[in-house]
């Protein structure tokens, strides 16, 4: 005969008993997180049914000044503290992929519910977490890792776990949305306004992740594996940032009543075998200044969900920043501490769908080609048909004198990404075309 299986239920510590908490960095949002846990504590234990109590701190630096943080609970090993007896819950703000996910393991293994912010984390090995987290029966939370303060990743959980969504759009990055806003509104330049943004702790501590759209692809893999109930990782997403859009992009943007925005974009298609595929990519795109998304300045976020039976909904607030990102953990934080103590625990991941991720050439589109082309009898129509040849059809063509030459602008109705591409390359190779200024897709309306 074999064993029974152990119980998976929780039964909890029961009121009034504290939840140890382990706090894995204490940087822009670690120090928030601590700020509030200890200002609150009295309102966050009649939340929970018990206090919090913080049995580490977590850092790289130990020898830094940390005002506020007693130095006994100060440590640069972060495994040891994960695996500490009085330790309920670990709250991992450290970022980075490979460290964060040793620790964030070996504190899942160890029974430990596990809060995170990390979105780069999450986004690359969401599998293999959850599945620690369903092993061990313990929660495993990361709505601060999209959109920061927004509440999004528990309405795609639970709210509409009944419904069938179509499509999550929107902006998720607040530092390229604050260096956008920035070129757009006071014609600050890239550099003065990336600075800024990372003086406001807005920025990954490698930048890059922000303006090359990896932090937003991250985040687009969360919002599209909840909504499609599909496994989607930062590898599937297709990827451009704002390194190419130019001061000169923002102000043709402006002439023509547009603004530029960094959008992530998940979606439901048919793709070229008539089937249904995930689509989820992140870059650059021209929206009309009338457009919601247009209105949405500094680092704040905005994320349209589309589902059948909901209809159009809009979530919007401060998307980065050190407390808007420690009020999302918290809530995250007051959940498992509720579990630990009530019993029970968050339903886990749902990637049931398990739907095919299609490949962004086969994403119906619409291109914004900007270019400086020879100014003789017949360019137009040759170029014109360029776009035919391909089943592109034209929806606008504006023209300008532009030193010997004209300036051309395109403007394409919808067709699929790899045709539009196609076409764009045929351009650099046309005689007539003395170069491409700029390419930008624009958002589909
Ligand atoms: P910071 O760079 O400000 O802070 C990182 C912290 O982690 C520092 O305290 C650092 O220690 C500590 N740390 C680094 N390496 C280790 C290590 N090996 N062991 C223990 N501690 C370590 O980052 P943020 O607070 O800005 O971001 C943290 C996480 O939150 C990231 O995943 C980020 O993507 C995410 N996030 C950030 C938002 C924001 O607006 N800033 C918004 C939403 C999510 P030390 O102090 O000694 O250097
Ligand atoms: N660097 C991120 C941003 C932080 O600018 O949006 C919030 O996730």
């Amino acid at each position: 005969m074999t064993s029974a299986p152990a119980p998976s239920f929780n039964p909890g510590k029961g009121i009034g008993s504290p939840v140890g908490i382990a706090l894995l960095g204490y940087g822009t949002v670690g120090s928030e997180v601590m700020r509030l846990m200890t200002e609150y504590a009295d309102e966050l234990e009649h939340r929970i049914g018990g206090p919090l109590q913080i049995r580490g701190v977590a850092v790289s630096d130990k020898s830094k000044p940390r005002p506020g943080v007693p130095d006994e609970l100060l440590t640069d090993d972060a495994f040891s503290l994960v695996k500490r007896d009085d330790v309920d819950i670990v709250v991992e703000v450290i970022g980075g992929i490979d460290y964060p996910r040793k620790v964030v393991l070996a504190a899942l293994k160890a029974g430990k519910s596990v809060v995170t912010a990390n979105k780069a984390l999450v986004a690359a090995h969401a599998a293999e977490l959850a599945d620690a987290a369903d092993e061990a029966n313990v929660d495993l939370y990361f709505e601060a890792a999209v959109a920061a303060a927004i509440p999004v990743v528990g309405p795609l959980r639970r709210s509409l776990a009944g419904d069938q969504i179509q499509s999550v759009m929107g902006i998720v990055n607040g530092t390229t949305n604050f260096i956008l806003d920035a070129m757009d509104s006071s014609g600050a330049g890239y550099d003065e306004s990336l600075a800024e943004a990372t003086r406001l702790g807005y920025a990954e501590a490698d930048p890059t992740a922000d303006v090359e759209g990896h932090d937003a692809a991250s985040k687009a893999a969360i919002l599209a594996s909840l909504a499609f109930h599909t496994r989607v990782t930062s590898d599937d997403v297709y990827c451009e940032g704002i390194t190419n859009i130019s001061a000169e992009d923002i102000r043709a943007a402006k002439q023509a009543d547009h603004t530029i925005k960094l959008l992530a974009i998940c979606e439901k298609i048919t793709d070229s075998n008539g089937e249904t595929a995930i689509s989820v990519g992140v870059h650059p795109t021209l929206i009309p200044r009338s457009h919601p998304l247009a209105a949405v300045n500094k680092s704040f976020n905005a994320i349209f969900v589309e589902a059948e039976a909901a209809g159009r909904l809009m979530f919007y607030g401060n998307g980065a920043g050190g407390a808007p990102t420690a009020s999302a953990v918290l809530g995250d934080v007051v959940g498992a501490a509720r579990n630990k103590v009530h019993g029970g625990r968050a339903p886990g991941e749902s990637t049931y769908a398990n739907l095919p991720i299609a490949d962004y050439g086969e994403t119906p589109t619409r291109y914004h080609v900007d270019m400086e082309v020879e100014d003789r009898v017949g360019v137009l129509a040759d170029l014109a048909q360029l776009f035919a040849d391909r089943g592109i059809s034209l929806r606008t063509i504006r023209q300008e004198e532009s030193g010997e030459g004209a300036r051309l602008i395109v403007v394409t109705h919808q067709a699929r990404e790899n045709s539009l591409a196609a076409t764009v390359e045929a351009l650099k190779d046309h005689p007539a075309v003395k170069s491409i200024n700029s390419v930008i897709r624009l958002e589909r309306g």
